[in-house]
């Protein structure tokens, strides 16, 4: 086409595609051309706007390493991944939330009773509940990958105080679904800032901080596999989350338990004096 316009240039970019080019890439591609030809004729986008666009690509790229994608940050902020899990969550299932970049590979393994949060000082908050199908039977010997930030509010790959591997653990919920820990309260902690996704933020007047959470990766044979988070109801940032990642049935609530009350059966019991929290939790996993 030689007299492309305004008008017809979604649809020349569709006349483009190769005849075996594969269909879904195709109507990937021609929607994503269409909708941002229509976003850049809504706004009138100026050459100083695109060309500010494409530095914050650039700079995005230039920050990007194997621990640290900006790019993955910028869809968080954008309520772009939240949207891809939230169109994707099967009905019935425990909803998926953002996995976040502090996920560490191989976390090392838990037992039901352990403690997470080892000799770091806290509020200690014990956590438990049980993995569950979609009727509420058990799910037996599922894995729960569970990470979480430290009382200073950096995961373990942002802190070289601590090891790579605190704050995260990998346990088997035992033949009943049963899982239960000990850790320390999540506290709210800011996404990095420090890129182009915190010069967007702060252009926009948004603030970059994160609800509390501690995270999951929940994996059990014949099961979909479940990424996602749990939030305090008593959280500050619950209902303004820059990720997005809130979903009604991820609030949990946190029980405020008497000294003198801690229950046997974990690492720590006997240990334990002072008030705790305390919060049950049920996961539900939908069949593959
Ligand atoms: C997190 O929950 O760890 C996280 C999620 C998205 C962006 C940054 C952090
Ligand atoms: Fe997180």
């Amino acid at each position: 086409m030689r007299n492309v316009t305004p008008d017809n240039i979604s649809e020349v970019f569709a006349g483009y595609f190769g005849d075996d080019t594969d269909p879904r890439f195709k109507e990937i591609m021609s929607a994503l051309a269409r909708h941002l030809h229509e976003f850049t004729r809504e706004v009138s986008l100026t050459h100083d706007e695109w060309r500010a666009a494409l530095k914050a690509m650039e700079w995005a790229g230039n920050i990007t390493t194997p621990e640290r994608n900006e790019f993955v940050l910028l869809s968080d902020v954008l309520g772009l991944s939240s949207l891809v899990d939230m169109i994707n969550s099967p009905d019935g299932a425990t909803s998926s939330s953002v996995l976040g970049p502090f996920h560490v590979s191989d976390a090392p393994p838990m037992q039901i009773g352990d403690d997470m949060k080892r000799h770091y000082p806290g509020e200690v908050l014990l956590v438990q509940g049980r993995v569950q199908d979609l009727d509420g039977n058990p799910v037996p010997f599922s894995k729960l990958d569970i990470w979480q930030t430290a009382p200073n509010g950096l995961y373990s790959s942002q802190d070289p105080e601590q090891d790579i591997m605190s704050f995260h653990g990998l346990m088997t919920a035992d033949e009943n679904g049963y899982y239960g820990f000990t850790t320390v309260r999540p506290v709210v902690y800011t996404v990095p800032t420090d890129g182009p996704v915190g010069s967007i933020l702060n252009a926009a007047g948004r603030h970059p901080w994160r609800p509390s959470h501690l995270h999951f990766i929940i994996k059990a044979d014949g099961y979909r596999d479940l990424v996602t988070e749990v939030f305090p109801d008593d959280d500050p940032y619950l209902d303004q989350d820059t990720v997005f990642g809130v979903r009604e049935d991820l609030v949990m609530c946190y029980e405020q338990k008497p000294s003198g009350t801690f229950p046997e059966g974990f690492a720590i019991s006997g240990k334990v004096n002072e008030a705790y929290l305390a919060v049950n939790f049920d996961f539900k996993l939908v069949a593959k």
